[in-house]
């Protein structure tokens, strides 16, 4: 399938062989996410999604200061009740939307994440800073709390000390204190980011593309249920991918010894 994604205004898309590159484009305004970029970050994630020339995403902000500031707040400023529970509901649909995309999605994290931003990061499977990234929730200093997931993503992730911590001091916090938090699985000098993220996708990408997809849904689905339910489902799902034609070219490969060939267009 093709994608033609040259009418976003805050989005842009590139491709690096079975890797996508998006990039969101305010540098402005440090990337902050307006409803504008958040519609063209979901229509960019269902589209990438069904291009069965796409292996991964690494999501990353324009410019070298932001990954993405926040929610904009010249928008939030404005909102009352019942459109701040909207605006609230229309990120968090394009971030669910992003965190169970069938394909691995990386966050390369290369300047500020604040707010929204590091909520955007939460939505992807694995985040890596540059070392000079600066994370945090700060919408307490704003008089607001996180609406676009912050709350729920954040404690899951690093506990709900740490994440009651971030949530309530507002602070930012440095790529090696969220390293230690687990915040990042990994950091990067600023120039290295990329380039070491990009290596990290393609080896996801060199597996079995059924397989990532349906180990990421065990984990996805599975942190809802019981750790019993959670069994049963990664059994399903092994069960499922037995009868694939992936699961006999990974096993014959490996007895053949040589590189599997998957079916990706
Ligand atoms: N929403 C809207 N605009 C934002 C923004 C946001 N979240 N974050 C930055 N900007 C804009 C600034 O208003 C400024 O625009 P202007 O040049 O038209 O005045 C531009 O981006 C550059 O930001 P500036 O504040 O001048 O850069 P800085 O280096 O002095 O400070 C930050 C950087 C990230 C510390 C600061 O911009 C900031 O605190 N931003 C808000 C972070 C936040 O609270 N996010 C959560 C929102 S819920």
């Amino acid at each position: 399938m093709s994608t033609d994604f040259a009418s976003l205004q805050n989005v842009l898309v590139a491709r690096d062989g079975h890797l996508a590159i998006v990039t969101v484009n305010r540098p402005s305004k440090l990337n902050a996410l307006d409803n504008q970029t958040i519609s063209e970050l979901h229509t960019v994630v269902v589209q990438l999604e069904a291009d069965d020339t796409v292996g991964a995403i690494v999501l990353t902000g324009a410019g070298e200061k932001a990954f993405v500031a926040g929610a904009d707040i010249s928008v939030l400023a404005k909102q009352g009740v019942l459109d701040g529970r909207d605006n609230a509901r229309h990120g968090q649909v394009m971030m669910s939307r992003l965190e169970n995309c069938v394909k691995p999605v990386l966050a390369a994290i290369n300047g500020f994440a604040l707010g929204g931003g590091l909520e955007l990061a939460l939505a992807c499977d694995v985040r890596f800073a540059a070392s000079t990234a600066k994370l945090g929730l700060p919408e307490v200093s704003l008089g607001i709390v996180p609406g676009y997931g912050g709350t729920q993503r954040l404690p899951r992730l690093i506990g709900t000390g740490p994440a009651l911590q971030l949530l309530l001091t507002g602070d930012h916090i440095g790529a090696d204190e969220a390293l230690r938090l687990g915040l990042v699985n990994g950091v990067f000098a600023p120039e290295e980011l990329l380039p070491k993220v990009k290596e990290i996708a393609r080896r996801m990408v060199s597996r079995g593309p059924t397989a990532l997809a349906l180990a990421k849904q065990a984990v996805r689905r599975g942190a809802h249920l019981s750790l019993e339910d959670g069994l049963q489902l990664e059994a399903d799902l092994f069960g499922m991918i037995s009868s694939t034609a992936e699961m006999k070219e990974g096993m014959a490969a490996f007895l053949e010894k040589r590189k599997p060939s998957w079916l990706r267009s």
